[in-house]
């Protein structure tokens, strides 16, 4: 199954994607997670990308779509990925219709997460996330020994995008930029809209139904 979870800012995505991608053992794509990697990791990309993920703003269509398209040809995703955080612009999802169809695939399913602005707003200024792994936690989700990952052992860190000034710049690029995405794929009858508020457990299961 080929999957896209769109969502702004804080909706949740992270957090589902890893235990989707677990309970369907299929990888979760995140080009969120890819760049931190690189800027941790020093790399060109990373150094290209850092100042604009600092500030909020996304990083080029070009960048994205050759991280995404590199990820799409290893053999993890033979028998299927969930997209986090890409598509983000329409020139980003036209780039990756084309690579769906030069490998002979398409998008099953759509999940678009639906969570009001000031939950988004109190979720992320509580996250912390580990930064090997990039998971994320939160009031709602803590880790089993506080301020440690509890897959790897990691010390969490806060994110410098999750600062008050940078998440007001990030939900201004979700509506200007992402929210039409909904409208792109609506078109093609695979989206479905999944409430964001609730236990974790409780979307879980929202998204699992709206697979079927
Ligand atoms: P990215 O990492 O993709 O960030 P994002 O889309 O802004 O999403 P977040 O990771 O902030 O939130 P999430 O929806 O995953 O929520 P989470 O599960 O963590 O992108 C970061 C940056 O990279 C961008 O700003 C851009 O610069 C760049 N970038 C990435 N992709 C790009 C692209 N395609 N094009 C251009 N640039 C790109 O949950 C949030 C918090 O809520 C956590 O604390 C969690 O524990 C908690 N939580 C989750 N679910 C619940 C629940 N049900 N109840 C209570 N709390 C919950």
């Amino acid at each position: 199954m080929n999957l896209i979870f769109l969502g702004p800012p804080g909706a949740g995505k992270g957090t589902q994607a890893k235990r989707l991608t677990a309970r369907l053992g299929i990888p979760q794509l995140s080009t969120g997670d890819i760049l931190r990697k690189a800027v941790a990791d020093g790399t060109p990309l990373g150094q290209k990308a850092k100042a604009l993920m600092d500030a909020g703003k996304l990083v080029p269509d070009e960048i994205v779509n050759g991280i995404v398209d590199e990820a799409l040809a290893s053999s993890a995703c033979a028998k299927g990925f969930l997209l986090d955080g890409f598509p983000r612009t329409i020139p980003q999802a036209v780039a990756l219709d084309e690579m769906l169809q030069r490998r002979g695939c398409k998008i099953d399913r759509v999940i678009n997460m639906v969570v009001p602005t000031e939950v988004l707003v109190e979720r992320l200024s509580g996250r912390r996330t580990c930064p090997k792994c990039g998971t994320p936690y939160g009031k709602d989700s803590p880790p089993k020994k506080p301020g440690i990952c509890d897959k790897d052992g990691e010390k969490l860190v806060a994110r410098p995008d999750d600062e008050p000034d940078r998440v007001r710049q990030r939900l201004l690029e979700y509506a200007t930029k992402t929210a039409l995405l909904t409208g792109y794929y609506k078109a093609r009858g695979v989206v479905r809209d999944v409430d964001g508020v609730g236990t974790v457990d409780e979307v879980e299961e929202r998204i699992i139904r709206a697979l079927k």
